[in-house]
């Protein structure tokens, strides 16, 4: 098993996290190294990253759990999140593609239908609609709330 810590990010982590959101491809906006906890192994090399990202006042996201590819499935992305949960406030909520559903459900999350969905996220989800219509993808985006 790979060897890490996980701790608050430093601005020189700034540009590995950038790198590492765009390698799996997930949201690329508002990735300020501040919020961020990263995975860290002896060598300096971020393995994964996740924040709490804040909209407006009251709203909070999960968000940028990524993890690289070469260590995925070693509970990497866990015990980012578990920290993160462990010093975030409630309601916490996230955006995930459909596939990745079932492992937020492991750390209370659930489904949350449109009509519950903070404004923030009903303007994402009718945007994903639209794209998902032009693209033809299969994929639904899910918004999960946690407490
Ligand atoms: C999703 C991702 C972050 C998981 O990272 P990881 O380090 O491999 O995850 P972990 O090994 O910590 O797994 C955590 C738990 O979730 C489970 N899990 C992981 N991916 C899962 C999936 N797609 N569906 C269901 N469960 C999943 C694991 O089995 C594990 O469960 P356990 O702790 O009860 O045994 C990683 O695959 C990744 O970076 N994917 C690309 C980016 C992405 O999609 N990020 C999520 C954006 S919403």
């Amino acid at each position: 098993m790979t060897q890490y810590d996980v701790r608050p990010a430093t601005e020189f982590e700034s540009a590995q996290i950038k790198d590492l959101i765009h390698l799996v491809g997930i949201n690329p906006s508002g990735l300020d190294w501040k919020r961020f906890l990263v995975a860290v192994d002896e060598s300096g090399q971020v393995l994964g990253c996740g924040q709490i990202k804040p909209h407006g006042k009251d709203i909070l996201e999960l968000a940028s759990i990524a993890v690289v590819p070469q260590f995925q499935g070693q509970g990497i992305a866990r015990a980012i999140m578990e920290r993160l949960l462990a010093q975030s406030p409630r309601p916490l909520y996230l955006m995930c593609i459909a596939h990745n559903g079932p492992m937020y459900e492991k750390f209370g999350f659930q489904t949350i239908e449109y009509k519950d969905m903070p404004k923030y996220f009903q303007r994402i989800s009718k945007l994903f609609s639209v794209a998902k219509a032009v693209r033809r993808t299969e994929e639904d985006l899910l918004v999960m709330k946690l407490g």
